[in-house]
């Protein structure tokens, strides 16, 4: 099978959300963020070569809000928009 490198970087944002109280969900956050950092990729003109995409439940829930990016599988959890910056500068090396 051929591999093809089609973004630079992938990154996956959770953006489950669950009606329940007993369960975290990383909705609220990760649908934030998402819609921050594909803003920020716009405006550099870089959405074809770093992709933002949601997610669904990444099996990660109870470690708080997560993202992964591709292709290292730099994993990132328990994040709010108080990090947005950070987030948007460290994908962005
Ligand atoms: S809801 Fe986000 S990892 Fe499960």
């Amino acid at each position: 099978m051929k591999k093809n490198n089609l973004y630079r970087k992938h990154v996956f944002v959770c953006t489950n959300e669950r009606n329940s109280e007993s369960q975290q969900s990383c909705g609220k956050i990760g649908s934030e963020l998402r819609f921050f950092l594909k803003q920020e990729m716009a405006k550099r003109g870089l959405n074809k070569e770093i992709r933002i995409n949601k997610s669904g439940c990444l099996g990660q829930c109870s470690k708080g809000p997560c993202y992964v990016i591709y292709p290292n599988q730099e994993w990132h959890f328990n994040i709010d928009m108080d990090q947005s910056e950070k987030i948007l500068n460290e994908i962005l090396e």
